[in-house]
């Protein structure tokens, strides 16, 4: 079994995973109530989160699973890139501190293609070679992923993720923090024609890239107008809001499709694999599929209790297990994003 740890951002995790990836217990302790008054994750304040919460996480997942850690385990797995500083170094520094206490090797996690390997976990059958396109609140970025633990970056957000566009717009919207999922509640009751919106880079078929922080301003222009006028002095309608939330909602899910549709087609793989937080959205998962079935090809959509961050996407952490590629137990972290 394998011990796996996540507190790349706001969510404090762990979990045990066995070999033939069945998941004997997880836990995730979320951060929502220690950054909602301040709409957005504080760096400093998730990692004093982390720092409170990463023992009894933990102690509950090994409780959880019923084992005896010291002959159960057969490694210790943590996420030691991208994300932010503060929060990585509290995962590692325990992650280390367990090994040495149990005695076992280190595995170290890169978030961002964990997230696509929770596809893997979903799916059953291997599910590479594939184009995994991660979809969150801090990454928007397509790869190639020749198998799990070959990866070349394909293109990218060039500015904001689309989870913090979702996030941003949804504040500006007076929505509580996490803005996502309330944004496309919201959604729900409003024309999504109502709002002419930029879709930037849509049609530039040279590039993978992707931008939302133009979306995310034409959004407030359309609040406030393009003067400094605070938002809580605009009086938007019941229906407008809801408009302007489905507005911007499909504007956002137009650009990711179109990336992604054009990813299989420059790669010329057969399979879409899609992960992160936003990918939880159902109007994105819809559309995703409905792009695979006019295409021909797989669309495979990790499921929503996987999407947002946790440890048990961690089991790729197998796949170095099993050509013994162990991390030194002085390694350091990695919070940017390496394109690879
Ligand atoms: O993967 P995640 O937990 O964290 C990162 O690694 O960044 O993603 C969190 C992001 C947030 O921006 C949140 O608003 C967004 O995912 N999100 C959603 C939905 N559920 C979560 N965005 C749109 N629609 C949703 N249903
Ligand atoms: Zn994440």
């Amino acid at each position: 079994m394998l011990l796996t740890i996540e507190t790349t951002c706001d969510e404090t995790a762990a979990a045990i995973i066995d070999r033939d990836l069945s998941v004997r217990a997880a836990r995730v302790a979320s951060q929502e109530e220690v950054h909602q008054r301040f709409q957005g994750v504080v760096p400093e304040l998730a990692a004093r989160a982390h720092l409170e919460r990463i023992l009894p996480i933990v102690g509950g997942v090994f409780d959880d699973a019923n084992i005896h850690p010291q002959e159960d385990l057969s490694a210790i797995a943590v996420a030691t890139q991208p994300g932010l500083p503060g929060s990585l170094l509290v995962g590692l520094a325990a992650a280390k501190a367990l090994c040495v206490a149990l005695d076992k090797p280190l595995i170290s996690i890169h978030h961002v293609h964990a997230h696509i390997y929770a596809c893997q976990l979903a799916h059953g059958v291997d599910v590479f070679p594939c184009v995994g396109f991660v979809v969150s609140g801090g990454h928007t970025n397509l790869y190639n992923c020749r198998s799990a633990s070959d990866w070349s970056y394909l293109g990218g957000t060039i500015d904001d993720a689309v989870g913090e566009a979702f996030d941003k717009v949804a504040v500006m919207l007076g929505l509580p923090y996490p803005g996502g999922p309330h944004l496309s509640r919201l959604a729900e009751a409003g024309d999504d024609r109502a709002y002419p919106l930029p879709r930037p880079m849509l049609r530039d078929r040279e590039t993978l890239n992707l931008s939302f922080s133009g979306l995310k301003t034409a959004v407030r222009y359309k609040i406030v107008g393009t003067g400094k006028q605070d938002f809580a002095q605009t009086q938007l309608s019941e229906q407008e809001r809801s408009d302007l939330a489905a507005s911007f909602q499909r504007a956002a899910i137009d650009c990711i499709v179109a990336k992604a549709e054009l990813a299989l087609k420059q790669t010329m793989r057969q399979r879409l694999c899609v992960g992160g937080g936003v990918a939880a959205n159902q109007l994105l998962r819809s559309e995703l599929t409905n792009m695979g079935e006019r295409l021909g090809c797989e669309v495979i959509v990790a499921p929503p209790e996987l999407c947002t961050d946790n440890a048990v996407m961690g089991a790729i952490a197998w796949e170095k297990f099993a050509v013994s590629d162990f991390s030194e137990l002085d390694i350091d972290i990695t919070p940017g994003l390496l394109r690879a």
